[in-house]
């Protein structure tokens, strides 16, 4: 394959030497791609690209990853300056709407958030089916692919004001549903939301709240918890945000494709990695003991992996990571509490980031590192991490999803594949076989 002036790819085929123009499309910022559309109808071939690692998906303006330079933008604003002044519905606004809204409109958008918090009274009896130490992400799959069964008005795809309401139920009530998920796991009663309280707020209260007494917010928790749900809004084309996309494509309803999201969100390698980070810094136990794993995080013949490092896209610090590593001394510093796995933590990453294998492949801490370790110290248990994520992350998904649909360029999603099981064979009866 070469680069031609014109801004395509010329694709020979070795065996005809017959050449195949490919157009380049160019982005506002960021690599270019090649249109590989008409590839198939044209040369008889598909790409092959499992993981996908060389594809671009769809056109999106939401979010733009730099993952070289370790820069991350939402609708062009950098996610340090986000973390640092902005709020959490201001955020989502942004990526919902593209541009940050005047006082006037973000006054409307927070009071109808609000007042759609409140979940419908007789989804509690959802809770109620669910084993008492059921994982609450095993929850939100569930309540939340129940929605539909609830909210009929807004699951006609093709009206935006429909669209709208679907997106604007779904972030209102997701701190609802992980509060009840958690008070349920614990068995203490549900708490109804307070629409005098921020939305950070509100999730504080109905998570830590209880009827025998009156529960105070603490501003710096209330902070940190802004800033988390900020920094995990919204993160490009990731396995979750592909997955509600590709759910979506098909013309599925919006609550069943952000209950593909949440599922696709728990894995180990995605949302529930900041779970295995705390595992992994507890099975690490003393800082004597981190050569040790380090040594295992380079055994190729061990699957362990240092839980919390590398991403398919930051080959540099992840912002968001540098964020969460100063909220995080910020808070612990604030509650008084003297975390031995933090400072596990950072010297397990000095140790790492001095080591030439970690060097080589361009690995460093990610968004998760660190956010386990705020977590638990603002009193959250480490089963509730990925619901956290799930809660922010409704916001991308919502978001990217009522892109997809209003892209004109959209089809259902239908990847091919590189077939290498049996060719065409005749069928044997149970008598002649073997
Ligand atoms: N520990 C040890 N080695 C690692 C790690 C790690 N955490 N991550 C990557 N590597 C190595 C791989 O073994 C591979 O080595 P090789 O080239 O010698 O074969 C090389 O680095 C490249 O890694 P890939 O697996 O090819 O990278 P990929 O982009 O597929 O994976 C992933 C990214 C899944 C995040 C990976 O780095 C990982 O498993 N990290 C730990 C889990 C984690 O923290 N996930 C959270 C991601 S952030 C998020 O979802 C919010």
């Amino acid at each position: 394959m070469s680069k031609s002036n014109a801004g395509s790819y010329t694709l020979t085929d070795n065996q005809t030497g017959q050449n195949f123009e490919l157009p380049v499309l160019h982005g506002s910022i960021g690599p270019s791609v090649i249109d590989v559309r008409r590839l198939y109808a044209e040369t008889d071939h598909f790409t092959y690209d499992p993981g996908y690692t060389s594809t671009g998906s769809c056109e999106s303006k939401l979010t733009y990853i730099d993952g070289d330079e370790g820069i991350l933008l939402h609708r062009g604003y950098r996610i340090e300056d986000l973390a640092e002044n902005s709020d959490f519905l201001e955020v989502a606004y942004l990526l919902l709407y593209g541009e940050l809204p005047t006082e006037a409109e973000q006054t409307k958008f927070d009071s109808d958030i609000t007042y759609h918090t409140m979940l419908h009274e007789q989804l509690i009896n959802f809770y109620r089916g669910f084993r008492r130490d059921a994982h609450p992400m095993a929850i939100m799959c569930g309540v939340v692919g129940a929605l539909s069964s609830f909210y009929h008005d807004s699951t006609d795809i093709t009206d935006p004001h429909a669209r709208m309401v679907a997106m604007y139920r779904m972030i209102a009530k997701m701190p609802t549903i992980a509060a009840m998920a958690y008070k349920y796991s614990i068995g203490q009663p549900f708490n109804y939301p307070q629409n005098n309280l921020s939305y950070a707020e509100n999730f504080l209260y109905m998570m830590f709240a209880v009827p025998a007494e009156d529960y105070e917010i603490n501003p710096v928790l209330a902070k940190a918890m802004n800033r988390i749900f900020i920094l995990h809004a919204d993160h490009e084309q990731n396995a979750s945000t592909s997955t509600v996309r590709l759910a979506g494509s098909s013309g599925a309803n919006p609550f069943a494709c952000i209950a593909a999201g949440i599922a696709s969100l728990w894995g180990p390698a995605h949302g529930g990695a900041n779970e295995a980070v705390l595992q992994m810094l507890n099975e690490i136990g003393h800082k004597d003991n981190i050569p040790e794993f380090v040594k295992k995080a380079k055994d190729k013949d061990d699957p362990f992996r240092l839980m919390g490092f590398g991403h398919r896209v930051y080959k540099n610090y992840d912002p968001r990571a540098k964020v969460l590593q100063a909220s995080c001394e910020e808070v612990l510093g604030d509650l008084g509490i003297n975390d031995p796995l933090l400072e596990l933590a950072v010297d397990l990453e000095k140790l790492a980031r001095e080591d030439e294998y970690f060097v080589e492949r361009n690995l460093y801490p990610n968004v998760d590192f660190y956010s386990g370790i705020i977590l638990k110290a603002m009193g959250f248990p480490t089963s509730m991490f990925t619901v956290l994520f799930a809660l922010a992350r409704t916001v991308g998904w919502v978001a990217q999803w009522n892109e997809m649909i209003e892209d004109p360029s959209q089809k259902i999603g239908r990847p091919r594949q590189l077939y290498t099981g049996p060719a065409e064979r005749p069928y044997v009866g149970l008598n002649k076989r073997g």
